[in-house]
């Protein structure tokens, strides 16, 4: 569909809030839910979220220009990056919805879809709330009739090095000085740096630092920063509070190594949602998570979490051809 303009109405009398459309999907908030409709054989289909779980993931799909392929809102609503394009869909991976054919995917160019939720994430989010926050630390400014903005939260840049963080010119470390005091959840964390003595000539090349320290003083949850970039190889560690706010679904394998405290997954199935596994890590745990499932990762106290991911863009065809199993080894 190749549409180019943001389309929205004027603030509504009753709540403030502007509604939304984007191919065949309308999209509406009040004081507590976003609704959002599509045409179906039977009719309007209606789907509700809490407006609080749908501009968390809706931060997410902005932040992350919509990640690797799938991000689910919920069961039934979610969007799959096609990387140029992206697919938006309703009931499309959801096994009932399917079978009942009351489910629509549309496809648009990335710029429009980015565009539409950038001004609905703007519109929607409150003064006073951070979709990227913990619930305690947010509290409970989404609800209600439409109230100011957040506008520094919700532009926060994604911090992403080149090489690594800590190399010259490259991302710095995390200091009281430059806005990032430890969270309140870490205050245990040691907080001293590894002592660097380069050779004479290597000082471009040579760095450490403190990656539970870089952790400890994230602003943000459920948010992988890039720490080192290797050829293909990312790592994006992060501090995870509450819950993943979407359930992503994978088109390549991706590996967890849980660096502190405790994170439950639950896995299902990529096309369906079928459960496929529960999984429980503990501080020291790595799994990877195959790629052809999705996934959502519940964490009662702040934890570290890397996240590795492969950047290679062949890794794809390669799945969706069969070249390459969905998992990673075969014991
Ligand atoms: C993931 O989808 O693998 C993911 C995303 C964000 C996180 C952690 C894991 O913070
Ligand atoms: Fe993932």
């Amino acid at each position: 569909m190749t549409e180019t303009a943001v389309k929205s109405s004027n603030a509504s009398n009753l709540t403030g809030y502007r509604s939304f459309e984007l191919g065949s999907f309308k999209f509406t908030r009040d004081e507590y839910f976003v609704c959002i409709e599509w045409p179906s054989k039977n009719g309007p289909m209606t789907h509700y979220m809490s407006a609080d779980v749908f501009l968390r993931a809706l931060m997410r799909e902005v932040a992350w220009v919509f990640f690797y392929y799938q991000i689910n809102f919920d069961t039934v609503f979610g969007t799959n990056n096609l990387y140029g394009k992206v697919e938006m869909f309703a009931g499309s991976f959801n096994e009932a919805y399917k079978e009942a054919g009351i489910n629509l995917t549309e496809t648009f160019d990335t710029q429009i879809i980015l565009d539409t939720f950038k001004e609905m994430l703007d519109d929607w989010t409150n003064e006073g709330f951070d979709p990227f926050a913990a619930p305690e630390e947010t509290g409970t400014a989404w609800l209600g009739k439409k109230n100011g903005h957040n506008r520094e939260a919700i532009n926060r840049v994604r911090q992403v090095c080149k090489r690594m963080v800590s190399l010259p010119g490259d991302t710095p470390q995390r200091t009281d000085a430059n806005g990032y005091p430890v969270n309140r959840a870490f205050l245990d964390v040691p907080q001293d740096e590894p002592e660097v003595h380069v050779e004479p000539g290597y000082e471009n090349e040579i760095a450490a630092f403190n990656l539970f320290a870089y952790l400890s003083r994230s602003d943000v949850t459920w948010n992988p920063s890039v720490t080192s970039v290797v050829g293909s190889s990312l790592y994006c560690p992060t501090s995870e509070e509450y819950m993943l706010p979407v359930k992503h679904g994978n088109d390549r394998v991706e590996w967890f190594i849980q660096i502190s405290d405790e994170i439950k997954w639950e896995v299902e199935d990529l096309e369906t949602g079928r459960p496929r596994a529960k999984v429980i890590m503990k501080a020291g745990d790595v799994a990877s998570m195959p790629a052809d499932i999705r996934h959502q990762g519940f964490s009662s106290k702040r934890s570290m979490l890397l996240v590795w991911e492969n950047v290679n863009p062949d890794i794809v065809e390669m799945h969706r051809s069969g070249k390459l199993k969905p998992y990673p080894i075969d014991f």
